[in-house]
């Protein structure tokens, strides 16, 4: 009987481009739904993007737009990267929708209701020069623990202490560089702690809805029976915020991670009433339907406790099964921009690199565990070009030609009895089972292993040498009929994976489009087939490394622009430019994004006569790295600790040296008549991060 399933995959952040390490999750799930709906289930996939939060508001304001146009641009940037990678939603909508809105008023309510929300008086940081509250990510100061400057208000990256914002020493806001207040504000809490959720999350978390490693994660957080280790859940923010306002809360909204995951069910809610489904069949308590979420590891706290405890006590039924994955590392290390590691889709895509190459790698190298995966370039090509163009395309492209020259582009019957055939009739079954289970990398081992016996039953007819000889026609005809029908069999299997080339496959030999009930049938005698074009091309070493430099570069400016120089020297009036009276108005001016930068380091550069490489600290998650010309002026040992001016968006260059983010400021005589060169100095309380105006 056919099975009703709702899948989903975790709702990427609506300020970011979706890069490799996301795809991951998207191509597991996708292959899985795709694999679903192939066997006649009905199967729905579902994700959004999540949009709310303060991270969300301030990049819109830093870009100088509203929240809603920076969410609608993404929105088309993260749809066009997952159709580029063949991700196949049956919906991808927005958190910001009245669908989520309402589901969310809903639920609140209903947990309301039920006596598990309540309201607390808080002290948190506030920024008096913004105005807002900070969340943890945008307080930092000194770490309590090992004295490291520069440390986030939740945890230490050097020493990896985890602590509270009021524990730093010196916080000031990453926004604005203001000394942070504490101030009261009333929360809403979700009663987590409440003996409810906890006898029900001990129950559910040990039901088997879990990976027996989140399962064993999850026993950790709850704590020992009689040891409740759950607390409460701050599910409310203050205005100013960029999400849903609380009903019956005016100036509160609900935090983003209250909101995301309802958004799941605003996706399908949306869904439902472009297709007339029953929203409620899917989410009614008792459903018989199924609930998949596919999420990273990292987001499990939510999954499995916040988000069941929710459901449950809304009346709403809970996740059948939340499978989680581990994350990607890219030639064994973690991604990094600067080594060019951090690859978007985009670039991918704009490589003219085939993102079915990567859907097979991915796939050849998951399972249903939580352990990392690793993309290693070299076992790419080999893999895509052994694999998918040495084995499996092979196949078609031995025998076709000979079909159409030779036999009108008719087949012969196949030979039911042929091993290889059998092999892949009897193996069908199990490489499902291991589609279901999510066991990727052994299904595609056993599916090669099938090739491979197709292959040697290829090379054992040798059709090239029976075309060349005389009264072998039929043997050939027989020859390639079987290899057809072997090839059909095979992308049966691939489909889910490859369902692109599936779709060629399904054109070149005139098949209406394949199910998984196809693994165990063959063609008809005398079934016509259209002319063969090359399914696949091979993966070319030279296409990884000009990915690898194009995400090298995207980081690298437009135009050429002159490394860092004193700013005097930009000024003189020659280099007004044509038709102006070498006047700039105060939005020029204003277009320039000056801010006290502290230097955190600075040294010599090796090869460089007038270079000094500054490490600047602006407020912002990533230091910047600067080279500035200098060295004649400065020893940089003076300059360690000190502020400066930086223009922060001055387009990177990419230097012999590395990639310079930005100048510095100084002042010099443009006739030379006073020697030296002067770095600008903000006066004493400036914090890094101020703008500077
Ligand atoms: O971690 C993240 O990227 C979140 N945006 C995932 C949300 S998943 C779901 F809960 F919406
Ligand atoms: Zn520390």
């Amino acid at each position: 009987m056919s099975r009703k399933i709702l899948v989903t995959s975790a709702l990427p952040y609506a300020n970011g481009a979706i890069h490799l390490g996301h795809l991951v999750e998207y191509i597991q799930t996708d292959i899985w739904v795709r694999f679903q709906k192939m066997s006649g289930n009905e199967c729905w996939y579902v994700c959004a993007d999540d949009t709310h939060g303060t991270p969300i508001m301030l990049r819109a304001e830093k870009e100088g737009i509203t929240p809603e146009q920076l969410i609608a641009r993404v929105h088309g940037e993260h749809s066009r990267d997952f159709a580029g990678f063949l991700v196949g939603f049956d919906n991808y909508y927005s958190t910001h929708s009245p669908e989520t809105r309402d589901c969310a008023n809903d639920i609140y309510g209903k947990l309301k209701a039920a006596g598990l929300i309540e309201v607390r008086s808080i002290e948190q940081y506030y920024d008096p020069v913004k105005q807002m509250f900070l969340p943890d990510r945008f307080i930092k100061g000194e770490c309590p623990k090992c004295h490291a400057k520069d440390q986030y208000g939740d945890n230490c990256e050097v020493c990896g202490a985890a602590y509270a914002p009021t524990d730093l020493i010196e916080p000031f806001s990453a926004v604005s560089g203001a000394k942070p207040e504490l101030r009261h504000s009333d929360h809403y809490f979700f009663k987590l702690s409440d003996p409810r959720c906890e006898a029900f999350l001990r129950e559910y978390t040990s039901s088997g809805v879990l990976q027996a490693e989140a399962a064993n994660k999850m026993q950790e957080w709850l704590g020992a029976p009689g040891d409740n280790k759950l607390s409460d859940w701050d599910i409310s923010r203050d205005a100013p915020y960029f999400g849903f306002e609380i009903p019956d809360a005016p100036g509160k909204y609900f935090y983003v991670w209250l909101d995301a995951p309802i958004g799941y069910m605003g996706s399908f809610r949306n869904l439902c009433a472009q297709k007339g489904l029953d929203f409620d069949e899917f989410f009614k308590k008792d459903s018989s339907t199924e609930l998949y979420h596919f999420i990273g590891k990292d987001i499990l706290y939510f999954h499995a406790l916040f988000w069941p405890a929710e459901l449950q006590h809304a009346g709403y039924r809970t996740p059948t099964k939340i499978f989680a994955h581990g994350f990607l590392t890219v030639d064994g290390a973690k991604m990094s921009k600067s080594r060019g590691t951090f690859i978007t889709a985009e670039s991918f895509l704009n490589s003219g690199m085939n993102p079915e190459w990567l859907r097979y790698y991915f796939a050849a190298k998951l399972s249903n565990t939580m352990e990392d995966i690793d993309l290693s370039f070299d076992d790419f090509v080999a893999r895509v070009n052994s694999d998918l163009v040495g084995k499996y395309v092979n196949i078609a492209s031995r025998a076709a030609g000979f079909i159409a020259k030779r036999f009108n582009g008719q087949l012969a019957p196949a030979d039911d009895n042929l091993p290889a055939i059998r092999a892949i009739r009897d193996a069908a079954p199990r490489v499902a089972e291991l589609f279901e289970a999510r066991e990727f990398s052994k299904a595609i081992r056993e599916i090669m292993a099938l090739t491979d016996g197709a292959n040697q039953y290829v090379d054992s007819v040798k059709p090239w040498e029976l075309a060349k000889q005389e009264g072998k026609d039929s043997e050939l005809h027989a020859a390639c009929s079987n290899a057809l029908n072997l090839f059909r069999l095979l992308t049966v299997l691939l489909k889910p994976v490859l369902p692109a080339t599936a779709a060629k496959v399904e054109a070149f030999m005139n098949l209406a489009p394949l199910s998984w009930a196809d693994a165990g049938t063959l063609l008809a005698g005398g079934h016509a087939i259209n002319a063969y074009s090359h399914l696949m091309t091979r993966v070319d070493g030279k296409q990884i490394e000009a990915l690898i430099e194009a995400n090298k570069q995207s980081l690298a400016p437009a135009t050429a622009e002159a490394p860092a120089k004193p700013a005097a020297k930009t000024a003189e009036k020659k280099e007004a430019p044509a038709g102006t009276d070498g006047l700039c108005t105060i939005d020029d001016f204003m277009k320039v994004d000056l801010r006290i930068a502290k230097i955190v380091n600075a040294e010599h550069v090796d090869g460089a006569d007038k270079l000094v490489r500054l490490t600047l600290d602006i407020g912002e998650e990533n230091m910047r790295n600067v080279f500035a010309g200098i060295k004649a002026a400065y020893d940089p040992a003076q300059l360690v600790g000190r502020l400066t001016v930086m223009v922060a968006n001055l387009a990177p260059r990419k230097m012999k040296f590395g990639l310079s983010e930005g100048m510095v400021l100084a002042a010099s005589d443009l006739d030379a008549k006073t020697p030296g060169l002067y770095l600008l100095s903000p006066d004493s309380g400036a914090q890094p991060g101020m703008r500077v105006k």
